[in-house]
């Protein structure tokens, strides 16, 4: 955590500091059938675990990918040890069988020059906007979380969907599916009721408290729209948006405005110590960055999905030991 504390300070310094909360949890529950591995790098001049953490790498086993994520105290690097890390994980990746490597980099950091030296290729691009709850227009918000179509029914839902909504929940997910498969799918969604549930259990045990905004159409009972944030128990001043879906045949009636909206307030109730809440969208996914402008996001850098082939990166690091 201090190393993690250490590179935000000189990387993203407006990003809040990591708490010691679930750290470990954090970085050792995956979901059922993915594994992480993690190496540190040490001072190999005192005992094992006794002294500082010079870098990390952790590496999780998803489909057939292996998503890092690499980290070098600011002070050690340049020296060759994130290269060194990439080479044990990239081996790693070689001998299980792994063809590919994903990894992201975040816009205005070394990590960008890094992964392009070691060869990686860049494969999509995000922005990621913060929301200030201080700046928030509350009484705007409050005409937005009203104004949705007739026929709807707007429910919050803290710690995830309750199990009769399961089946609804993952349909709506699994029809936007089909609606951005550009994404390179680091974190696949979760588009079946087991998987979901699996999915859920998983971020309570990593300390990432889910809460869940649904717009019911109510006719028919399915869920015409979603919303998913998620408050880490590492740093709960800052909250992470994960995904908003409107089913295609329920846009155009306010949905998207409407539970955004609504989450906000219901976050501002049930997390007195959330101040912020940080979201990343697609540059060509117009209507989106529509809505979240008017909630009052503000950009603030891009994010980069890299990727190479595992037996090149091998190759390429090979002289490295
Ligand atoms: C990216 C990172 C892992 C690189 O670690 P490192 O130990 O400095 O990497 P290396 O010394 O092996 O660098 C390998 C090559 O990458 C390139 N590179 C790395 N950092 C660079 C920089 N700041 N500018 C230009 N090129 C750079 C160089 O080509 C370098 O080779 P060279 O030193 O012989 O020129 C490290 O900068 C880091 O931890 N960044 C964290 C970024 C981050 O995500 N922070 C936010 C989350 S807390």
């Amino acid at each position: 955590m201090e190393t993690v504390n250490a590179a935000l300070a000189v990387d993203l310094p407006d990003d809040p500091p990591w708490q010691d909360v679930q750290v470990r949890e954090y970085l050792a529950e995956t979901m059922p059938g993915e594994r992480r591995i993690s190496w540190v790098a040490e001072d190999d001049r005192v005992a094992e675990g006794e002294g500082r953490i010079f870098g990390h790498v952790s590496m999780l086993l998803l489909g057939d990918i292996g998503v890092l994520d690499v980290l070098v105290r600011p002070d050690l690097r340049r020296r060759g040890l994130g290269s060194q890390l990439v080479a044990f994980a990239a081996r790693r990746a070689y001998l299980e069988g792994f063809s590919s490597i994903g990894v992201e980099a975040i816009g205005g950091t070394s990590a960008i020059a890094f992964y392009e030296a070691l060869g990686f290729n860049k494969e999509y691009v995000e922005t990621r906007s913060v929301l200030c709850l201080d700046a928030v227009d509350w009484p705007a918000l409050g005409d937005m979380s009203t104004g949705i179509g007739p026929g709807y029914r707007i429910e919050f839902h803290p710690g995830g969907p309750p199990e009769a909504l399961l089946e609804p929940y993952a349909q709506a997910k699994l029809e936007a599916q089909d609606d951005d498969d550009d994404d390179l799918d680091l974190a696949p969604r979760s588009s079946d009721p087991q998987r979901l549930r699996d999915s859920l259990n998983t971020l309570h045990k990593r300390g990432l408290k889910p809460y869940i905004v649904l717009a019911i159409h109510e006719s028919s009972g399915t869920v015409a729209g979603l919303t998913e944030v998620v408050v880490p128990a590492q740093h709960p001043e800052r909250a992470d948006q994960y995904d908003t879906i409107v089913v295609r045949e329920h846009r155009g009636y306010g949905i998207d405005r409407a539970i955004k909206a609504r989450m906000l307030f219901e976050l501002r109730a049930a997390e007195p110590g959330l101040r912020e809440v940080q979201t990343w969208n697609a540059q060509h996914n117009e209507s989106m960055l529509k809505v979240n402008a008017e909630l009052g996001y503000e950009a603030d850098r891009d994010w980069y999905e890299y990727g190479a082939d595992v037996a090149h990166l091998v190759q390429t690091l090979e002289h490295i030991h």
